[in-house]
């Protein structure tokens, strides 16, 4: 860990922070235990509260499709070790909420009562809370730079769907070099970058690729099928 401070904020396109941890699956060293895969690292405000539950349900839920997406998750707060596992287990053994219950969280979940760690990732923003971590998500690729950053406040849930989609995007992106619309999901049509930023200039200019559509001539997209999205998912 290299700072103290409330005022990092690490940005897109920067390395990870380290950091090490003690957490409800073990010591980890972050990101570096998890090379060659994508992370999600995000922070909730406090144990045993109730819009963290309601995201932990979800997210422990969802946990199997983010694990075929090649994905690891890692939650943190300043909470201790202790509560942390009381309050998963509370969660596991007694709440049944929107037809979700029995539900175990496998991935870990850092011990951060010293705030050492939310505070690298600037997850301490004080006119939300000093006291606490805000709802952050740091998207991380497998060469560990982050990549996609949310930051939501303490009243409000966050969209685990909107996550998902935000991680095969960011995949969809690499494999294929291309940029996505608004709203795009798997099956929509992609941007094919403008002219001058790759190989794609010179074949649309030529009129090489029949598939292309331009809407003007900085806006042009292509089909990429549902199938062909999803093979190369988690790769
Ligand atoms: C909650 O998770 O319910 C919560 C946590 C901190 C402040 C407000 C709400």
């Amino acid at each position: 860990m290299e700072t103290n401070q409330i005022n990092v904020m690490p940005r897109i396109g920067e390395a990870a922070p380290q950091f090490q941890a003690v957490t409800t699956q073990g010591p980890i060293n972050f990101p570096t235990d998890y090379q060659g895969k994508w992370k999600i690292l995000f922070s909730h405000p406090a144990d045993f509260t109730p819009v963290c539950t309601s995201e932990f349900m979800t997210f422990g839920k969802m946990a199997s499709e983010f694990e075929a997406l090649n994905c690891q998750l890692v939650g943190i707060s300043v909470d201790g070790l202790h509560s942390h596992i009381a309050w998963l287990r509370t969660i596991k053994e007694k709440i049944d909420w929107k037809g979700m219950k029995n539900v175990e969280i496998k991935f870990p979940l850092v011990v951060d009562i010293t705030m050492e760690v939310a505070k690298l990732y600037g997850m301490i923003q004080p006119g939300e809370s000093t006291t606490s971590a805000v709802r952050a998500v740091f998207f991380i690729d497998p060469a560990d730079k982050i990549r996609t950053i949310m930051y939501y406040p303490l009243s409000l849930g966050r969209n685990f769907d909107e996550i998902k989609r935000v991680l095969i995007g960011l995949q969809t992106v690499d494999h294929f070099g291309v940029a996505l619309p608004a709203d795009w999901r798997p099956g929509d049509e992609v941007i094919v970058p403008p002219a001058g930023s790759c190989g794609v200039a010179k074949e649309r200019m030529e009129g090489a690729d029949q598939q292309l559509h331009c809407y003007d001539w900085f806006f042009c997209t292509k089909p990429i099928s549902k199938e062909e999205v999803e093979s190369q998912l988690g790769k």
